[in-house]
């Protein structure tokens, strides 16, 4: 496994802690260099009920240097939406519900196969739960800068795991800056794409999507997107598996979901830039969707290109709404972030850019208890 610049390739060594690129800044990614018939789907599944299934996938380790909860392995339910049937990745029976536990899991481990006794990240909330939850079950200290807007259920949470909470600014880029102005490099920083690991824990929804498709990939993939991770990772998987031949179908179209009161990338995707601009006054209740200024802006605007996908914001008004059809649809209490990407999947049928016949996965990313 080598760490490639996902802007200007450069390579760096996974032997050690990597951040970003040396050169340019960006986000670096896991480069396994697969190719057609390299690994078997016979021998190199684990029969393991969590994400380590896929170990094969995921940085070199040996087994006893995993830390986790049993994350991963969601069902992908199915479910009416404006008279199409689509399918639902429900990510809220991770072990704190959301999808956050798969890239903290291993973000986790790798913090500390590298030595790391203190983990640190920004969170505007589920990931910081995440984090707490995996740093405990490593045996390793974890710090959590949250905005003081945070609802109390996230804080309180996080301080139940033994994790520190410090609250600073409303929005999780401010939550950031303190952050970067009180920590020295004895921390492993856990913020999103500033350690290429949380992808690769995150990625593992397109390696299941894939599987319980019978190794197919869907038409679309409707994601509601904050810092990113989930969506370039899904799309990074199913690329992934093209290249060892276990694909055979055309990757989905990736949809980034964000609200009207947060878009970068929405905006950023109309106007055909190659990177955000920071959004100057983010505001939504959807606390995921509330990233301001996402690092992996330009990774995911070229996800969205490359795969002939869009992105489209969803109003503050259709969340409660969408979300009463999502739990009536397939039983689901889920957060407001899905019921923004169901809203959008809900949009972009009537508008006619989903057809009826295409097969579509909506990412469920996180329940509706600490709301
Ligand atoms: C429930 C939920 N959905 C979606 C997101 C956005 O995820 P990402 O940052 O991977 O885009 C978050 C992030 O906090 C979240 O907690
Ligand atoms: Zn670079």
């Amino acid at each position: 496994m080598i760490l490639t610049c996902t802007a200007c390739a450069k390579e760096h060594d996974s032997g050690l802690p990597q951040t970003v690129c040396g050169d340019c800044g960006q986000p670096l990614q896991a480069d396994y260099h697969f190719s057609t018939g390299q690994l078997s789907r016979d021998r190199d599944l684990a029969d393991i009920d969590s994400l380590w299934r896929y170990h094969a996938f995921l940085p070199p380790l040996p087994a006893s240097e995993r830390v986790t909860l049993g994350e991963g392995m969601t069902p992908l339910s199915t479910a009416q939406l404006g008279g199409i049937t689509v399918r639902l990745k429900d990510e809220t029976g991770n072990p704190t519900g959301s999808f956050k536990d798969r890239g903290l899991c291993l973000a986790v481990t790798m913090a500390r196969h590298y030595g790391f006794e203190r983990v640190v990240l920004p969170s505007a909330g589920n990931a910081g739960v995440s984090a707490a939850a995996y740093a405990r079950a490593g045996g390793i200290a974890c710090r959590v800068y949250m905005p003081s807007t945070i609802p109390a259920s996230f804080v309180e949470e996080v301080r139940g795991y033994g994790a520190e909470v410090i609250l600073s600014g409303s929005t999780i880029a401010e939550a950031g800056q303190a952050m970067a102005a009180e920590i020295n490099s004895s921390w492993f920083n856990l913020s999103t794409l500033k350690e290429p690991y949380r992808v690769e824990g995150k990625k593992t929804m397109g390696l299941e999507i894939a599987e319980q498709l019978g190794w197919t990939a869907p038409d679309v993939v409707v994601y509601p997107a904050g810092g990113g991770t989930g969506l370039v990772g899904i799309y990074k998987a199913l690329g992934e598996l093209r290249d060892l031949g276990w694909i055979d179908t055309p990757l989905p179209r990736m949809v980034a979901v964000q609200m009207e009161g947060c878009a970068p990338v929405v905006k950023a995707f109309s106007a055909g830039a190659a990177d955000i601009d920071p959004w100057p006054r983010p505001v939504t209740t959807a606390l995921g969707l509330n990233v301001p200024s996402p690092m992996g802006g330009a990774w995911m605007l070229r996800t969205l290109r490359e795969s002939g996908g869009t992105a489209v914001a969803i109003a503050e008004s259709d969340l409660q709404g969408a979300r009463l059809r999502l739990a009536e649809a397939s039983g689901i209490e889920a957060g407001p972030e899905a019921a923004a990407a169901w809203r959008g999947a809900e949009r972009l049928l009537d508008e006619g850019w989903i057809d009826p016949e295409d097969q579509v996965v909506i990412v469920i990313t996180g329940d509706n208890s600490r709301y």
